[in-house]
């Protein structure tokens, strides 16, 4: 059985991942700050739960022997420009690094519609830029030293069971007469988490298999992959399908109020000033000057052979109010 160490399997995505290369036979390694984030876990077979400082380069060369792949989800969505630096860009560079130290011969990076590998700094926010140095560290490095086979993943939003975004705004509506909202007419194309993990499986299968030949890696498939939904949508038309599926106002959502921008940025500073995560920052309302579609200049979901979910029948499902 191959090894596949997993960072950021804890989490939202990163769980759906596991769950999808344990059923295809990989023996699956997450490293964790705190066993108890990843405990929804260990049930699944095989799975080996280490906590582990991932920012500790020497650390994770020594862990990362034995292991034929490598899967990198660890992110923030907000932060200071140091905390950005460290988690999209030092990681990368330090994951680099110990893959070559510890003969790991594939690497799966998530990365972010919105960022660049080829212009990072050209990006509106810290989270874009940051996410597109990282790409930039595994994709171009400074040096020519022989390394894993790496390929980017660029999801737009990801929708699924435990999501912090349509199940946010279902929530938020149940409580609020009305939905102010920044970054209204902004477009996304969401994604199904099991498609995103679904890409990351095929990919890995892909590299490991074809991988065996120096150059043909390359030549099978793309080294980035832009994973979106079949659909696009305004922000403003996700929130109230989100308010309509949960159910909320016998079905019709919440009206939602537009902020203009002075007032978006207000509100964000505000939220930044609360305690505890803040539900978005200047930073993320930055993000919002792109829109989050398909750039159509990559590779998408159908070069892997994947006909991604729609969103309304699966959203209906896990918003509906138990
Ligand atoms: N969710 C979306 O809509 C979306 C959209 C586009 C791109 N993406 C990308 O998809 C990937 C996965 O996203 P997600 O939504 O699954 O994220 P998530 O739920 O926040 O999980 C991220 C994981 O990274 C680890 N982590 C977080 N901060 C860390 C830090 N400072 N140092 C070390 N580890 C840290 C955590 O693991 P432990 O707590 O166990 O250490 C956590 O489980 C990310 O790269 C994200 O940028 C997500």
């Amino acid at each position: 059985m191959q090894k596949i160490m997993v960072l950021g399997g804890s989490g939202f995505v990163g769980k759906r991942v596991c769950a999808q290369l344990v059923e295809a036979g990989w023996a699956v390694t997450v490293p964790t700050r705190a066993r108890s984030h990843a405990a929804a876990l260990t049930p699944l077979a095989g799975m080996q739960l280490l906590e582990l400082d991932v920012h500790d380069e020497a650390a994770l060369t020594h862990s990362l022997a034995g292991h034929t792949a490598v899967v990198n989800l660890v992110a923030i969505l907000h932060g200071t420009r140091a905390a950005f630096e460290q988690v999209h860009v030092a990681l990368p560079h330090k994951l680099l690094r110990a893959c070559r130290a510890a003969g790991v011969g594939s690497l799966v990076h998530i990365s972010a519609m919105g960022a660049s590998d080829v212009r990072p700094e050209q990006a509106p926010s810290m989270y874009l830029r940051s996410k597109g140095q990282g790409e930039a560290a595994l994709l171009h490095p400074s040096d020519r030293a022989s390394g894993p086979t790496v390929t980017v993943i660029r999801p737009s939003v990801i929708f699924g069971p435990g999501d912090k975004f349509l199940n946010v705004f279902a929530q938020l509506q149940a409580v609020l007469p009305v939905m102010p909202l920044a970054g209204a007419s902004v477009r996304f194309q969401p994604v199904w988490v099991d498609d995103v993990a679904h890409a990351v499986v095929t990919l890995l299968a892909r590299q490991v298999h074809v991988g065996a030949t120096p150059g043909a890696a390359e030549a099978a498939f793309p080294p980035v992959v832009e994973a979106c939904g079949p659909e696009v949508f305004t922000l403003a038309e996700l929130v109230r399908l989100a308010g309509q599926l949960r159910g909320v106002n016998a079905g019709r959502g919440r009206p939602v109020l537009a902020l203009p921008n002075w007032l978006a940025r207000l509100q964000a500073r505000l939220m930044e000033l609360a305690p505890g995560e803040p539900l978005m920052t200047r930073d993320n309302l930055d993000s919002m000057k792109i829109d989050n579609v398909a750039s159509g200049k990559v590779a998408g979901l159908q070069a892997l052979r994947i006909e991604p979910a729609a969103l309304r029948p699966i959203a209906a499902r896990y918003l509906q109010r138990p």
